[in-house]
């Protein structure tokens, strides 16, 4: 039997992907008007359809979501139109597409929010770090703690996003719960010190997760539905204890019979992490950060994951599957366009051939 490896098909919920090179969640600062998807969003995704799944970048749930200038929300009739002009160029091409389900929560800035509001976070405690506003940086500011009575509408936001991602013709969901954003604040002890049901105990921490997983699940089905957590990556926000909150949050979404848990991995390389994770989740495991193919192979083939996500890789590499095939030398990304601008440094990483995209 032949090994398995980045190149062996993979089953993820009732989806067959053709190989387990994951295009990992970008952000890149390019919607248009009224924060929607274009034509240009939809060129660079169709581009990189050869990946066994592609993630799109984060998308706010709704407008006090947002923490970011130019990213595309999944709330509107525009946005909606925007997303289908992106979902369509990808299936065009053979590809498949999960939307990533985002609410930034406390790392943001009047400037993103409705009326200029403050950010809302479990609690009024600042994240460390800054943020960058068109007039430069500052530190990120203190939130507003929801009201208990303010979160039941969020969880549905999270619904009715995942309706909207289905109605504009996305394959599946993968809720954002990684990087100090609103879903892992409220996990961390250090960002969530409320004293209702969301706060305090593990249990309580674990509450808003749980219930966004299950109005997610509800709204569409769990086969569709995967989550992303970064349990040591904690620039925004610390737990006192990581592995044993990220255990907990394991259990819990393997309970709903989510289709994959992404993780994104420690940069001091082996992650503690991975392999207890994975003990407790009997989905599909992604697992992310600095890897090769090499190192992604060698994670297959161990059985340490299922598949790997490949984030800066497909910035450069529009055809990254093709170029690990063929072992071909990989373009080198270029930083400066990563966040915002047009066309340069999005859509004009050359492939290897001008069809690449259309095989696999
Ligand atoms: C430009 C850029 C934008 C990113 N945007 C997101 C995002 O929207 N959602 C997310 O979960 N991670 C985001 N990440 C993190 C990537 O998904 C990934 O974890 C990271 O690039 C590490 O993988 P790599 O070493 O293969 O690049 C972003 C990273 C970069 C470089």
């Amino acid at each position: 039997m032949k090994q398995l490896d980045l190149f062996s098909p993979l089953q993820i919920g009732d989806l067959t992907l053709p190989n387990r090179i994951i295009m990992a969640p970008l952000t890149r600062c390019r919607a248009g008007a009224g924060v929607a998807p274009t034509a240009l969003n939809a060129l660079y995704y169709q581009q990189r359809a050869s990946a066994g799944l592609i993630i799109s970048e984060a998308t706010p749930i709704m407008p006090e979501g947002h923490g970011y200038p130019d990213t595309p929300g999944i709330y509107t009739d525009q946005q909606l139109a925007g997303w289908r002009l992106v979902t369509d160029a990808v299936h065009e091409a053979g590809g498949r597409i999960f939307a990533q389900l985002w609410h930034v929560g406390r790392i943001s800035h009047p400037v993103f929010q409705p009326h200029q509001q403050l950010p809302v976070a479990p609690s009024a405690i600042a994240a460390p770090g800054n943020v960058m506003t068109p007039t430069g940086k500052e530190p990120l500011p203190v939130p507003r703690a929801l009201e208990t009575a303010e979160i039941p509408g969020i969880v549905e936001q999270y619904a009715t996003a995942t309706r909207n991602a289905q109605q504009a013709g996305f394959d599946g969901v993968e809720i954002h719960g990684a990087h100090g954003y609103l879903i892992d604040a409220f996990l961390r002890d250090s960002a969530n010190q409320r004293t209702d049901r969301y706060g305090g105990s593990l249990e309580n921490r674990l509450r808003f997760m749980s219930e966004v997983v299950e109005a997610v699940v509800g709204a569409w089905s769990a086969e569709r539905v995967g989550i992303r957590f970064s349990p040591f990556v904690d620039q925004k926000g610390a737990d006192s204890d990581p592995l044993a909150l990220f255990t907990a949050a394991t259990k819990r979404v393997a309970s709903f019979g989510l289709a994959y848990l992404h993780l994104r991995e420690a940069k001091t390389k082996p992650d503690p992490a991975t392999a207890v994770l994975r003990s407790h989740f009997s989905g599909v495991l992604m697992v992310n950060d600095l890897y090769t193919k090499e190192r992604g192979n060698e994670a297959i083939l161990s059985g340490r994951a299922d598949c790997v996500a490949y984030g800066v890789p497909f910035i450069a590499n529009p055809d990254l599957p093709r170029r690990f095939q063929l072992d071909s030398p990989l373009n080198e990304a270029d930083r400066a366009t990563f966040y915002g601008g047009g066309a340069a440094g999005y859509t004009d990483y050359p492939a290897l051939s001008p069809s690449t995209f259309m095989e696999q």
